[in-house]
């Protein structure tokens, strides 16, 4: 099988963007109004640069918009504001909450697997990828167990309703698919607001307590940044780790001598991890804003112009990775940027590595035999920013 993923990629010394090639690892694209940058060394610089490529994207949006949905929306921040608030967050977000929670995620993974029991057809993403991390960050934010369904209803709206954020079609467009956006996520604004003003209150052992106690040199979290932090927790570690699961499972269907040496030797499940990540990179395109003209890759880039850097295509540049669309479960060192890279690397990094880790693990135990169907053959998202899978049916037997 051949990913759709390669589009994204480099392959034999051609840089693929949406299935066509591109020249060279920095690139302006006309009627995009953007530049893609698709070299390893280039998306390096960009992510290591903040001071000249902006994270605030909010110059590339009409005059007059309203910007609210953005407040305390750490991944747009710049500088000084930028570190201050992942600090905070940092203090509550800590490496030991995320190791704690190993055992619970192992539970609930056995659980929604066993509502399969007797099946030797499973669609791995609605049975697993899909509820799996929703269910872990409600649970980590304290949200009571009668309510995660309130929180699947509004991941499942946010995707559905996600606009496309473009001026393709003007600016009226935009500001209502903005006010759409706003208005679908009210319930869970307001919510989490209520919730945070009880943890005020009443504190518990959960991460929505820690943001509301979290203080450094005198500063505190506002309700507005606890609730957009949540919410971006929502957005930015949910369908990202549905799909690394089920890419992961992928890759080791589609190199079945990887997966016989995986399930031989269990302690290289986090390299093959790893290895999945850099080869069908979940987020695989971010974007920033030059602050100043630049030089990039032998181009000049001006001032107030958007750069995205590729992740996943950097993540296959044969400058920087040997054999870069073979899938190597043991590939080690494996430097890719598919958390990104700098002052903006992916806080839930750890948390999406121990539900991949512990996730694959329990499939690995149950199944025996865990195979694609030709019949019935993996669906990808559909969606210029994510690589995965959303549909993953798979022959098992247990
Ligand atoms: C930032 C990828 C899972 C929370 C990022 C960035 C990437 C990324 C590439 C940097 C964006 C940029 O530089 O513009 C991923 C992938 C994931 C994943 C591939 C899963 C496989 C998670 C999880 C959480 C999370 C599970 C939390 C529950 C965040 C946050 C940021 C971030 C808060 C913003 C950090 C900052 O701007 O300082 N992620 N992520 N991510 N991610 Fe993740």
């Amino acid at each position: 099988m051949t990913f759709p993923a390669r589009t994204w990629g480099i392959h034999e010394n051609h840089y693929w963007l949406h299935g066509r090639t591109v020249e060279h690892p920095v690139e302006y694209h006309e009627n995009l109004g953007m530049w893609t940058v698709t070299g390893y060394p280039e998306a390096i610089a960009v992510l290591s640069d903040p001071a000249t490529y902006s994270s605030d994207l909010s110059s590339l949006f009409p005059a007059g918009t309203d910007m609210s949905f953005n407040d305390g929306n750490l991944v747009q921040m710049d500088g000084l504001e930028h570190r201050k608030l992942r600090r905070l967050v940092s203090h509550a977000f800590t490496p030991k909450i995320v190791a704690d929670l190993e055992p619970r995620i192992a539970q609930l993974t056995g659980e929604l697997l066993d509502e399969l029991v007797g099946q030797d057809e499973i669609e791995l993403v609605s049975a697993l990828a899909y509820p799996l991390p929703v269910i872990v960050i409600a649970e980590l934010l304290g949200v009571p167990a009668g309510d995660r369904d309130l929180f699947r209803k509004w991941v499942d709206t946010m995707f559905e309703d996600q606009a496309d954020f473009s001026l393709a079609e003007g600016e009226d467009k935009l500001r209502e698919d903005l006010d759409a956006q706003l208005n679908s996520l009210k319930p869970m604004s307001d919510y989490l607001t209520a919730h945070a003003a009880e943890r005020r209150r009443v504190p518990r052992e959960d991460l929505l307590t820690k943001l509301v106690q979290a203080e450094i040199d005198g500063e505190r979290l506002n309700d507005t940044e606890i609730v957009n932090f949540a919410g971006l927790l929502l957005v930015a570690g949910h369908i990202t780790t549905t799909m690394l699961l089920g890419n992961t499972i992928l890759c080791l269907d589609t190199f079945p001598d990887q997966a016989e040496r995986v399930r031989a030797d269990r302690s290289l499940v986090p390299t093959a991890i790893e290895e999945s990540l850099r080869l069908l990179s979940p987020f695989a395109s971010t974007a920033r804003v030059t602050a100043a003209d630049v030089e990039l890759g032998g181009r000049l880039i001006p001032r107030g112009q958007m750069v995205n850097p590729l992740l996943g295509a950097a993540n296959r540049d044969p400058r920087q990775f040997e054999r870069p669309d073979e899938f190597d479960a043991a590939r080690d060192p494996n430097p890719h940027i598919a958390f990104g890279r700098g002052v903006h690397f992916c806080l839930g990094a750890p948390l999406a590595r121990l539900e991949g880790r512990v996730a694959v693990n329990v499939l690995l135990d149950r199944f025996p035999v865990l195979r694609t169907i030709p019949a019935t053959p993996p669906k990808f998202m559909d969606s210029p920013v994510m690589t995965g899978v959303s549909s993953l049916p798979l022959r098992v037997t247990a």
